[in-house]
């Protein structure tokens, strides 16, 4: 895939699929240690130990739809494509945890991407799933939990057209200002 967050929009959706009602994403650039990484946990019903063992396999899936799962054999390949890894912790009835590195540098390594309309577009068709979003960049770090806003917006539904602008707005200058307003 050619941006990181589209990888994170398929991760996050097995969480949704697996009936999560707390998903945390969090982002970690740190250029001293030329590492990305990306962790992914939910509170879904988890997985197996079985599951777990061949479920980076791109021929493993429970879906009936398709024989072929490739969310996370896809992730992985990017992973180690870039001199990174994936490791994923699970246990059934509690969650599950994807978490992902790359080389920071590594010249296969896609962008990032658009963060921001990543997580609305999480929220927006999303809005009794809470998210919780932490992103660092070196030493600067920025922090948003749906679960604070709805308390905010007091009974205004998430994903109402003016709450969604401000967030729209709020999360551009956050993720803006990780970068020293240089993005
Ligand atoms: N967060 C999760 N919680 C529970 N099960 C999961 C989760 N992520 C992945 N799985 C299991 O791993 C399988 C493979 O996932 P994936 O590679 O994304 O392919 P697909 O979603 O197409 O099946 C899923 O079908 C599901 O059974
Ligand atoms: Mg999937």
């Amino acid at each position: 895939m050619r941006e990181l967050s589209l990888h994170i929009l398929d991760i996050v959706q097995n969480s949704i699929s697996a009936g999560a009602t707390l998903i945390e994403i969090d982002i970690q650039e740190d250029v001293a240690s030329d590492l990305l990484g990306i962790d992914i946990k939910d509170n879904g019903r988890g997985m197996s130990s079985e599951t777990l063992k061949t479920v980076s396999d791109p021929f493993v899936t429970t879906r009936t739809t398709r024989k072929v799962g490739l969310g996370l054999s896809l992730l992985k390949s990017a992973a180690e494509l870039c001199g990174g890894q994936m490791n994923i912790s699970s246990t059934l009835g509690k969650g599950t945890e994807v978490k992902v590195t790359f080389i920071y540098s590594h010249i296969d390594r896609v962008p990032l991407g658009d963060m921001s309309e990543t997580l609305l577009t999480l929220v927006m068709c999303n809005p009794h799933i809470d998210f919780i979003y932490r992103h660092a960049v070196n030493k600067s770090e920025f922090w948003f939990d749906t679960r604070e806003i709805k308390q905010m917006i007091e009974g205004v539904e998430i994903n109402n057209t003016e709450v969604v602008s401000w967030m729209r707005q709020y999360l551009n200058e956050q993720i803006k200002s990780l970068y020293g307003g240089v993005l």
